[in-house]
């Protein structure tokens, strides 16, 4: 998995304050709490579920007596198509479908017509729209600062990384246009953005280097350590275990596709992608195809995580 992060950090400080926005949209995905459309799914995606925040026991409200006076917010990159060689084994999986399954019924129905039309890497405008929505929200929840500071921005050099910092920006500073209280133009914006290259010999602590083999990696361990296929090992061990049980039902229900287990992961990850496609969110009709405890499963596999980590405990 490509962990590259926009570092977007900024001075501030103030309690949380929401301020009801302008922006049209459905009440499952907010501003203030992310997106909770059928939270007992989406929120069971692993890193292809769109930004949504949880509950914590830390209470956010600041201790008496005390000022924030510096905030930073690390943030991946906003909801994205899928990678170039999966958004390719999407397609021929949809293609296969189609050439060999003459009888979609059911909630199959949908796929004898569906088309395949996601791109590859870069962010969707569902994607681009989550980091103005976190920009707003940062520029709300410290605007005692905010409102008479520029933010410092960070990002790695990946092209989806740069935009999500660049929505960012955009979102702050369209709320600090909205924000009353601020009587001058912000003509700080558009405020410049530090892009750190994702190549050899750069020490970009906003990305572990995945992409580069040579000797000047920066994580050469975790790249090229005892340790470095523990996520793709994992997923493979993972997925024969809760797989073939899904790929059986699919099979029966579409005589003639014959889909492998991988293909079978592919038809799940297809929900949440042409999901966050679509502009406003709305939940794809491939996500009906599996259940919320298939779903729960799926998790797992997002994760990437070993049999010795925690996480599998839940799984
Ligand atoms: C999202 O957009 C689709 C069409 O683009 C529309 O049919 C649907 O009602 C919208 N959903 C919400 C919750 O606004
Ligand atoms: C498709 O499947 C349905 C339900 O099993 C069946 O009633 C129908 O006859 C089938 N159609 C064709 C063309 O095979
Ligand atoms: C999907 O595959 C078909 C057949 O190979 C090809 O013609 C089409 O351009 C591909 N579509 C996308 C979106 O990659
Ligand atoms: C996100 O930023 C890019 C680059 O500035 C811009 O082209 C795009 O329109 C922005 N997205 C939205 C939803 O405004
Ligand atoms: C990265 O850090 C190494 C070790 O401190 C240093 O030799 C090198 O010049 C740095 N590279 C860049 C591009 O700053
Ligand atoms: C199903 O696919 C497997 C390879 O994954 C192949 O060995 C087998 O012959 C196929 N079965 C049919 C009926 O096409």
């Amino acid at each position: 998995m490509a962990i590259t992060l926009a570092a977007l950090a900024g001075l501030a400080f103030a309690l949380a304050r929401p301020t009801p926005y302008g922006n049209d949209q459905s009440s499952c995905d907010t501003i203030y709490h992310g997106y909770q459309c059928q939270d007992e799914i989406s929120h069971y995606w692993g890193q292809y579920s769109p930004y949504f925040s949880v509950p914590s026991d830390i209470p956010d409200e600041l201790p008496h007596g005390c000022s924030i006076t510096f905030a930073q917010v690390l943030s991946r990159h906003g909801a994205r198509d899928p990678t170039a060689s999966k958004t390719a084994q999407y397609n021929a999986t949809i293609y296969k479908l189609q050439a060999n399954v003459k009888n979609f019924t059911g909630p199959y129905a949908f796929l004898a017509h569906y088309e395949y039309t996601l791109g590859a890497d870069q962010l969707t405008i569902f994607g681009q729209q989550e980091l103005i929505n976190s920009g707003i929200k940062y520029y709300n929840r410290y605007e005692p600062l905010t409102s008479r500071l520029a933010p410092f921005v960070r990002s790695s050099g990946e092209a989806r990384v740069v935009e999500s910092a660049q929505n960012w920006t955009q979102g702050f500073h369209a709320a600090k246009l909205a924000d009353r209280r601020v009587q001058s133009a912000d003509t700080a914006f558009p405020y410049p953005i530090v892009v750190i290259p994702e190549t050899d010999g750069e020490n970009n602590t906003l990305n572990h280097g995945w992409y580069y083999v040579f000797l000047l990696i920066l994580c050469n361990t975790f790249e090229n350590g005892p340790d470095d296929n523990i996520a793709s090992d994992g997923q493979a061990q993972w997925a024969a275990v809760f797989i073939p049980p899904i790929q059986s039902r699919l099979n029966a229900a579409l005589p003639g596709a014959n889909l492998t287990v991988s293909e079978t992961v592919y038809m799940m990850d297809l929900c949440p992608f042409n999901t966050v496609a679509s502009s406003n969110g709305t939940i794809s009709a491939f996500c009906a195809l599996f259940t919320k405890e298939e779903w729960h499963q799926y998790r797992c596999v997002q994760y990437s995580a070993p049999a010795s980590d925690p996480i599998r405990a839940t799984c």
